[in-house]
């Protein structure tokens, strides 16, 4: 019999059922980092008031999970979603219950999966490619089985992918007069995640999820990866005026020779002046030089064009796909 089941604390035997499922429904899945369940651990970490997870058990063994985010101005969310396959229907009954919990807890609107600010989307496309840091990783029937609890498709996210093979050969033009490209300064690390930060709010406005609480985990969580040869700052008389972060793929197992990039931007009024290719330019050579094989964008709307036509000025192709889904309370 199967039964669905909250989980009411961190070592508890739901909680272990819970964080054990990932590797039963992804044992033999040689594109699944086994390092992605620190998304549950750092989900478990934070505030419990706002999260609510449940498992359902067959028999005593795991078969679907999901939790619940209350994030605040009505929002909530759907996350951590796993589940066995041939079990949509067990799948679907666990999101029902995020759903319902959420439901009582007055939420407006309901956007999934989204589990924390940077782990967002479902994965619906480029599944012969490899999961990398801090993303999601589904087989198909995952977005069958969202559809069928009522969720529908409301944004479209596409990863550029950029290899050593196709790297172009090309030198490219010195930055503008008046920038500098720099790497961060590790030795003033407090100063420049304040500049960062602060960039980012600017850049990315309005974007959902990261309240200064959340940047400050964030933070915590990233600096043990960082590689500051791989974040590109741009100035402009002492001002970060753009940035692009990327960082080692700490989750792939063994030698890691795989990157991802968490963001890049520049600042309103900042746009077609070359910044983006100056910062690109200078990562491409510290990431070949450092040997890297390949590096994963992050994701953009498919409708975000800067973007994607930036990234293809250095030798990009379209890679992995994502989507956010959403549904009514
Ligand atoms: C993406 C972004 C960083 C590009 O930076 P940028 O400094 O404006 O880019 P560049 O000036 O170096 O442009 C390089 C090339 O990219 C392409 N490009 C840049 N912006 C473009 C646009 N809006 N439309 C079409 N092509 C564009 C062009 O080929 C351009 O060369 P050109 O100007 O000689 O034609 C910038 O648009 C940005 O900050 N966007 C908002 C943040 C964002 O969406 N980030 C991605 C998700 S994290």
């Amino acid at each position: 019999m199967t039964s669905i089941l909250p989980v009411a604390g961190v070592g508890t035997p739901e909680h272990r059922a819970f964080v054990t499922l990932p590797h039963v429904a992804r044992a033999g899945d040689p594109l699944w980092a086994p390092r992605s369940t620190e998304v549950a651990d750092w989900a478990f970490e934070a505030d419990h008031t706002l999260m609510r997870a449940f498992v359902a058990v067959d028999g005593g063994a795991p078969v679907a999970r999901a939790a619940a985010f209350t994030a605040g101005e009505g929002l909530g969310t759907v996350g951590l979603f796993e589940c066995l396959p041939g079990r949509g229907e067990v799948g679907r009954a666990v999101l029902e219950e995020c759903v319902a919990h959420l439901r009582s807890r007055g939420v407006r609107r309901i956007e999934a999966p989204r589990s924390d600010p940077l782990t967002v989307g479902l994965q619906v496309g480029g599944f012969d490619l490899p999961q990398t840091l801090l993303t999601t990783h589904d087989p198909p029937f995952h977005l069958d089985v969202m559809l069928a609890a009522g969720f529908r498709v409301v944004r479209r996210m596409v990863a550029p992918l950029m290899t050593r093979a196709a790297a172009p050969r090309l030198r490219f033009p010195p930055p503008p007069p008046g920038i500098t490209i720099r790497p961060v300064d590790p030795t003033r690390l407090e100063a420049e995640v304040a500049a960062l930060g602060h960039l980012h709010g600017a850049v990315f406005a309005g974007a959902p999820g990261l309240v200064d609480h959340d940047r400050r985990r964030l933070v915590r969580r990233l600096l043990p990866y960082l590689d500051p040869d791989m974040v590109v700052v741009a100035e402009h008389a002492g001002t970060a005026v753009g940035s692009l972060l990327c960082f080692p793929d700490a989750w792939q197992a063994g030698h890691v020779d795989r990157a991802r990039i968490l963001s890049i931007g520049v600042l309103p009024g900042w746009e077609r002046r070359g910044l983006g290719l100056a910062m690109g330019s200078r990562l491409m050579n510290v990431l070949l030089d450092k040997g890297y094989q390949s590096v994963e964008g992050v994701w953009v709307r498919e409708e975000n064009a800067a973007p994607q036509a930036l990234a293809r000025a250095f030798g990009a192709t379209p890679g992995r796909r994502f989507a956010l889904l959403e549904r009514s309370p």
